[in-house]
């Protein structure tokens, strides 16, 4: 029998959260045959679609982990938050913004209609496939590698290693790129760009590729959910202000089309990506009860099974039923 509601008598020990962790998991699995792989970059069809686990770590360093936890796995999507982050310290907040707006879309991430339709200056968000290929042309350097450096300096400061690219995830996607070529053309044409195409699709497609553990995500989730300072050491990685506009686009626009839902039934910022992987962000919360995590945590989450927006399908029913028993949401 899984666990059920935390009460008052429950004591919170990092055995009594493991077990809880280790049922609802169990509980959560079957909902992978339910969800399909990523077809349309076909390296990303070699996962097992049964795959799921969690990493929870939180700021007070207790860490829980369940399920398929060592698989590694390519973040996609989720880098667009890196490369925005690093944009925003490279090139100023305002700057950025400049360029590319706050808004959600309601629309599928590699949308093109959207753009043409609303005729817009810039794109609605760093989130999707134009905005994110729009905030890489920002990158300072004139190579891939040059834009990338500092993208993988953010991460070695987070994780105490530097993790690699996956260069047959960076192959598959690069020859098989139609949309967002169509994309990064449509961008071309209206000037939104600020380097030439093929060096900020080139760059957009090993961003996606850095690959990653799900112990890694739950870390970055941890000093997002600290404003941007490493718990441990106090030392600040991500400015403030920065730390806290990514956390806020997460919010809004960080689950594609389903961002509405996902914050109204969830609450916590979160950054989705089509290899399965979630990074989600519970900040530090004022709550009476004895409850799980109050510091704030930073959580992985890793199923390769996808539902029709591209979320992870049994990892959000995983992660939506311990934010919402744990209390986890920011409202
Ligand atoms: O642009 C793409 O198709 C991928 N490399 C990233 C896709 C992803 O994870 C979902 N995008 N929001």
């Amino acid at each position: 029998m899984v666990q059920g509601a935390i009460n008052q008598n429950t004591k919170l020990t990092k055995d009594w959260l493991q077990n809880y962790v280790d049922d609802w998991v169990k509980f959560y699995w079957k909902h992978t045959k339910e969800g399909e792989l990523a077809s349309y970059i076909p390296h990303l069809m070699q996962a097992d679609k049964s795959h799921l686990g969690i990493s929870i770590m939180g700021i007070n360093g207790v860490t829980i982990e369940s399920g398929d936890v060592d698989i590694p796995f390519t973040i996609q999507s989720i880098s667009k938050v890196f490369t925005f982050i690093v944009a925003c310290m490279e090139r100023g907040v305002s700057y950025v913004l400049d360029r590319v707006d706050v808004e959600p879309t309601g629309a599928a991430f590699n949308s093109i209609m959207h753009l043409e339709m609303k005729q817009i200056k810039k794109p609605f968000n760093p989130f999707v496939n134009a905005g994110a290929i729009t905030v890489t042309s920002l990158l300072n350097g004139k190579t891939s590698d040059e834009k990338l450096e500092p993208i993988f300096e953010l991460l070695e400061n987070i994780l105490g290693y530097c993790p690699s690219l996956n260069m047959d995830v960076f192959k598959s996607e690069s020859e098989t790129s139609i949309r967002n070529r169509a994309i990064g053309y449509y961008l071309v044409e209206t000037g939104n760009l600020e380097s030439e195409l093929d060096l900020t699709l080139e760059t957009y497609f090993k961003q996606c590729s850095i690959e990653i553990s799900l112990k890694d995500l739950a870390h970055i989730g941890t000093i997002l959910a600290n404003d941007g300072k490493d718990p441990k050491t106090e030392l600040e990685i991500i400015p403030k202000q920065v730390a806290r506009l990514a956390k806020s686009l997460m919010l809004t626009c960080g689950m594609y089309d389903a961002s509405g839902k996902f914050a109204a039934y969830v609450g916590i910022p979160a950054k989705s990506g089509v290899s399965g992987g979630i990074v989600a962000v519970a900040p530090p919360r004022a709550r009476h009860e004895d409850l799980p995590f109050l510091e704030g945590c930073g959580i992985g989450v890793y199923g390769p099974a996808l539902d029709k927006q591209g979320n992870s399908i049994a990892g959000i029913r995983l992660l939506r039923h311990i934010a919402k028993q744990w209390d986890l949401s920011i409202f």
